[in-house]
């Protein structure tokens, strides 16, 4: 009757514990969904010293839950503990903005933590790690915590724009009035902010039981490459404005899709956005984390190649790439400051 498990448990650390996103994704990781049905956990939990109380709640919810994958849980503000032998990190947590802040502002607040993640990692996790940054700005919160981590290499580090990618097949899907299962291949390119380009040039939509392109299954081109590329590119401030807060099981599910494919490796014909270290691919500047279509075999992402793109998206692709630029640089020299005067 009893049942033996011959894998060896995963070391997975979760940042920003305490918080909403992490609440939903970590009940998504323990119930076998990202990284497979027989797949052992352990998990680390981490969050400031202050929230340590609520996150020994959330440990104690995850143990009421019975999930026989859950091995271990480990509830700490150390990041050294955090990330010790870890094989996956999900970084959530962050300084998040407030009303009235600027993106630099954002920025300020997060490059220190995001430093200081990358100097954990690079001392303490696997040097196979894979790491997702969740928290905004992403791309750079990203960019920065790999800078931070030599021993680690860069095509580790990636940022979450799955969830950018999911809003933009549920607006095809209803707009064609399809299920959302039928809608394959739209591309997010750039920044997780209000520049993304969502892309469906390249899409697909089961119709019928046809594959076609998403511009005949929405009978409407215009629309695609107007207000679909608004829609998605607002989607995050519409869900703050509604909720009064962030969204926070869209993403955490966006969150576990991106692990989950990174892992097990994308379907036949199907790509999937996440951003990635940037190789200058398609005018995307060089040395930023930029999201692009990607496959992935055996653990490994390639960003997908040779697709036409018409000068109104490489026009948008130049634009979100400029502004993880600025991104970079204004991160940059919030690191100088922080070098003279924090250190
Ligand atoms: C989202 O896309 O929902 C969030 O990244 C928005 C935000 O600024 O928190």
């Amino acid at each position: 009757c009893g049942r033996t498990n011959s894998l060896e448990p995963l070391k997975v650390a979760v940042t920003g514990a305490a918080g909403q996103v992490a609440y939903s994704l970590l009940y998504i990781i323990c119930k076998g969904d990202v990284f497979g049905s027989d797949q052992p956990i352990h998990l680390h939990l981490i969050d400031t010293p202050a929230k340590v109380d609520v996150v020994n709640g959330v440990a104690m919810e995850l143990a009421d839950c019975n999930f026989g994958l859950l091995k271990k849980t480990v509830a700490t503000s150390s990041l050294d503990d955090g990330f010790k032998n870890v094989s996956v990190a999900f970084l959530v947590g962050g300084s998040p903005r407030a009303a009235g802040m600027s993106r630099f502002d954002l920025l300020e607040r997060n490059v220190p933590i995001f430093m200081e993640q990358g100097e954990a990692l690079d001392k303490f996790a696997r040097k196979d790690v894979k790491v997702l940054v969740v928290a905004n700005p992403a791309n750079t919160n990203a960019f920065i915590c790999a800078r931070h981590a030599p021993s680690i290499p860069v095509e580790n580090f990636t940022a979450l724009t799955r969830l950018d990618q999911k809003r933009a097949h549920a607006l095809i899907a209803k707009r064609a009035g399809v299920s959302v299962s039928s809608v394959r291949n739209v591309i997010i390119w750039g920044n997780h902010s209000s520049t993304l380009v969502p892309d469906a040039t390249h899409a697909k939509v089961e119709l019928n039981g046809e594959m076609v392109s998403a511009a005949v299954a929405v009978k409407d081109e215009t629309w695609l490459k107007g207000e679909f590329i608004d829609l998605v590119q607002r989607r995050g401030e519409a869900v703050i404005s509604a909720r009064g807060s962030s969204s926070a099981v869209s993403a955490a599910d966006a969150a576990a899709d991106h692990m989950r494919k990174w892992v097990m490796g994308t379907d036949p014909c199907e790509y999937v956005s996440m951003g990635v270290i940037s190789d200058g691919s398609y005018t995307a500047p060089k040395d930023v984390v930029f999201s692009f279509p990607v496959t992935v075999r055996n653990g490994k992402w390639g960003i997908v190649n040779g697709l036409d793109l018409d000068d109104s998206y490489l026009n948008m692709i130049a634009e979100s790439g400029e502004e993880l630029e600025d991104e970079r640089e204004a991160a940059l020299s919030v690191l100088r400051g922080c070098n003279v005067n924090c250190k």
